[in-house]
């Protein structure tokens, strides 16, 4: 990796500098984690986050796609492809019928990690850019934050749901020679806000801010809010982002018809994720089944997975950090 200089946000800790004087939590995968300005990151994702800081330049139209993994991240960027380019394609050659939503909507600091910025304007993708981060708001370069006129939609979920979705999505990649990681573990870790991202609740707060602040720049939305009505989501989604739905295209069924196109039943039975792979970055080994991102997309499946006593302690633990922020999680 080329060397580069740190910017006044990163720190002094830059792409090649080692991350050994950072704070080490265990990993969920074979890796460890490491705590860089109060949030948890993979060393993969702190070199990412050190080149997003230091060389990335948005477009005053990107369109910015934030969660935490296992949000429901596939899902908003399928809803956001489709809402934008509907004017570009047909429902029945649509491109998400045949791709993955993480290959319409690239993570922005992985393919800037393979040091080649302009793959973002070689990849065909017209205006405005759909990119997408899982990096915390505050670890964003100003660049992004300050600039006014890019957007981002922020999608959350219940932490319960998370939690689980999460502890099922690695035990799937956990390499085969490494022990099992039993859900009692990762329970612990996540409690401790010692997870990719993480804390969770710290993620999520940073955005809820940010959008009471800027609420044309941010919308917030909500992962149980979208499954209960996924309609007026999908509506939100268009006027916010600028492609508001005229009266013809509801009368005509187009919202229906990206709601139909972006649900889970359908994502998850299409060939393309039933057996390809998805990338995470362009040279790299990293790559995942896209199986794995569709399980079961239900709200509420941590009650066939946590303890009583694990619910009350991470119900406790939520209630005690957003109690404050007027935010709400199905319980
Ligand atoms: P579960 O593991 O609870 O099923 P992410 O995309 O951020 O990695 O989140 C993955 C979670 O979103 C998984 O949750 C997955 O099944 C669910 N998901 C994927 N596509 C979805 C869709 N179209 N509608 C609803 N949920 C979806």
């Amino acid at each position: 990796m080329a060397a580069f200089a740190p910017s006044p946000q990163s720190n002094n800790i830059s792409g090649e500098q080692n991350d050994s004087n950072l704070p080490t939590g265990r990993g969920w995968m074979s890796e460890h984690l490491v705590q860089y300005q109060g949030f948890w990151l993979s060393p993969k994702g702190l070199k990412n986050l050190m080149w997003l800081q230091d060389h990335f330049n948005p477009r005053p139209t990107d369109i910015f796609l934030a969660s935490l993994p296992k949000t429901g991240t596939t899902w908003l960027k399928a809803l956001v492809f489709a809402t934008v380019n509907r004017t570009r394609h047909g429902f029945s050659d649509h491109p998400l019928l045949t791709t993955n939503p993480h290959d319409c909507c690239p993570f922005l600091d992985a393919y800037l990690h393979e040091n080649d910025p302009s793959f973002l304007d070689q990849n065909g993708s017209p205006t405005p850019r759909l990119l997408s981060t899982h990096v915390p708001y505050a670890l964003l370069p100003d660049s992004m934050t300050v600039n006014r006129s890019c957007r981002f939609v922020y999608i959350y979920r219940d932490p319960k749901d998370v939690l689980v979705s999460k502890w099922h999505f690695l035990s799937n990649l956990r390499p085969k020679e490494l022990p099992p990681f039993p859900l009692e573990e990762a329970f612990e870790l996540f409690c401790q806000g010692i997870s990719h991202y993480g804390p969770y609740w710290d993620h999520v707060l940073g955005f809820w801010k940010a959008s009471l602040e800027f609420p044309e720049k941010i919308l917030f939305l909500k992962y149980e809010d979208l499954k209960e009505e996924p309609f007026v989501g999908v509506k939100r989604l268009g006027e916010f982002l600028g492609y508001p739905f005229s009266l013809q295209e509801e009368r005509d069924g187009v919202v229906e018809d990206i709601v139909k196109l972006c649900c889970f039943e359908n994502l998850r039975n299409l060939e393309v994720n039933r057996t390809s792979v998805h990338k995470f970055s362009r040279d790299s080994m990293c790559m995942v089944d896209n199986r794995h991102f569709f399980r079961k997309g239900i709200v509420g499946d941590w009650k066939n997975c946590l303890t009583a006593e694990m619910i009350k302690r991470l119900d406790g633990i939520t209630s005690h950090k957003l109690i404050a922020s007027g935010l709400l999680f199905h319980n």
